[in-house]
């Protein structure tokens, strides 16, 4: 009897090891299976945490804001196509952040819907800050196309994978050109937009399709009108830094920046009998700091079915010629400029009126000092002379 029972006994024993086993090598097999993997972080709504989709979060903007966010502890999924933005702000900020579930990069273009829908599927975001764009007004009269599509159709891709996956926050970036060339001074969110190139009119379709979308929705919205963005992060982790075949079509801190460090011979200023105190235009130029600070006040006011539109701006108009002054403070090289007539299109004098901002939101720009911005965007400028390619 004790013969047959150490017998069944270890057959027992047997077959339970046999498929333990086999249990074992189905676990092996389907961890490595493409298939299987631990969801993650990004999938799952965490309790205090807000994820926030920051799309073009590889440019200059969307980095600066990108930082901002991780700093103060949110979630962050960066979609960028790197048409326009760098890899290397992306790896800036993940050597900044590498925890697991702080921020994720994901290289996707907006314009394909089913990438869009794929994304918003697999996580969980609870707001999206939209500053993809092209964003160049010139480039935009050359090419109109290219702008209402990667602007105002890529815009709506985005709103109704928001609609459909119930992503309940949109801050949308749009621009102080959706105003065209308004009669009166300051600029307030009331004056009548006419945009006069297709930048601007693709940004006002784009506030237009969010605005009649939010009528019979729950989302809430914030439309940021930003003014003429200049500067970087004061702790130099982070700058502008457009391609190089870009650079001609690119802003007038890039061109001062290129001329002190001699990528171009000096700075042309087309027109000087405006009617302004130098004759030079005026524009109002905020620092990508306070800007980003705008964003997150946006975020925290953001109330469901509720739309706020604000200019996001100094307030004071400063001429071309003050701004070439302080450039040369700045970065201490004696920038050649010549003056030219005057270049079609431009307008004398654009600045905002920000009280709506500031009574509503509780923000004020406290980098207008655009000397000390530049002087700031300077030393990244002078220690990354090819951008995020190399140090
Ligand atoms: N820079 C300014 O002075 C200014 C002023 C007003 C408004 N804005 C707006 O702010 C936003 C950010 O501007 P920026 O100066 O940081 O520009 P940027 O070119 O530095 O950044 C834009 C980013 O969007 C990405 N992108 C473009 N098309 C894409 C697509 N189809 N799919 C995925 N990613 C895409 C680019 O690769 C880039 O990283 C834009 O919406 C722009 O219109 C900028």
């Amino acid at each position: 009897m004790d013969y047959v029972d150490s017998k069944r006994k270890s057959n027992i024993c047997g077959k339970i090891l046999f498929a333990a086993g086999i249990t074992t090598l189905c676990i092996i097999f389907l961890k490595q299976s493409p298939d299987f993997s631990t969801p993650s972080q990004f999938s799952r709504q965490q309790a205090g945490v807000t994820h926030v989709l920051v799309t073009g979060g590889a440019g200059y903007i969307g980095s600066h804001a990108a930082l901002r966010l991780l700093k103060d502890s949110y979630r962050v999924t960066i979609v960028d196509n790197l048409s326009r933005g760098n890899l290397g702000a992306v790896k800036v900020l993940q050597e900044l952040f590498p925890e697991p579930g702080r921020l994720q990069f994901i290289h996707a273009d907006l314009g394909d819907a089913k990438a869009v829908n794929k994304i918003f599927a697999e996580n969980a975001f609870d707001a999206v800050m939209h500053f993809a764009a092209v964003a160049y007004v010139g480039e935009s009269t050359l090419d109109p196309l290219r702008y209402y599509h990667n602007i105002t159709s890529n815009t709506l891709v985005v709103i109704k994978a928001m609609a459909s996956h119930g992503v309940k926050t949109l801050i949308y970036s749009s621009t102080c050109a959706t105003y065209g060339e308004p009669e009166k001074m300051p600029i307030t969110e009331g004056t009548p937009q006419a945009p006069i190139n297709p930048y601007g009119k693709a940004k006002k379709m784009s506030e237009d399709i969010i605005l009649d979308f939010s009528k019979t929705s729950e989302m809430a919205v914030m439309i940021l009108r930003y003014f003429n963005v200049i500067g970087s992060d004061p702790e130099g982790r982070l700058g502008e830094a457009p391609r190089p075949e870009l650079r001609e079509q690119g802003r007038i801190s890039g061109a001062c920046f290129d001329a002190a460090l001699g990528v171009i011979p000096g700075l042309k200023i087309r027109g000087t009998d405006y009617n302004t105190a130098d004759g030079t235009c005026v524009r109002d130029y905020i620092d990508v700091t306070d800007l980003v600070d705008a964003h997150v006040k946006a975020l925290a006011h953001a109330k469901p079915s509720k739309v706020g539109i604000y200019n996001v701006g100094t307030g004071k108009g400063r001429s071309v010629k003050e701004f070439v002054e302080a450039c040369k403070k700045a970065t201490g090289v004696e920038i050649k400029v010549e003056y030219l007539s005057r270049r079609p299109g431009d307008y004398a004098e654009v600045y905002s009126d920000p009280s709506k901002i500031k009574l509503e939101l509780n923000w004020t720009a406290r980098y207008t000092d655009i000397q000390e911005s530049l002087q700031i965007a300077w030393r990244w400028q002078k220690s990354h002379r090819n951008g995020y390619g190399s140090p």
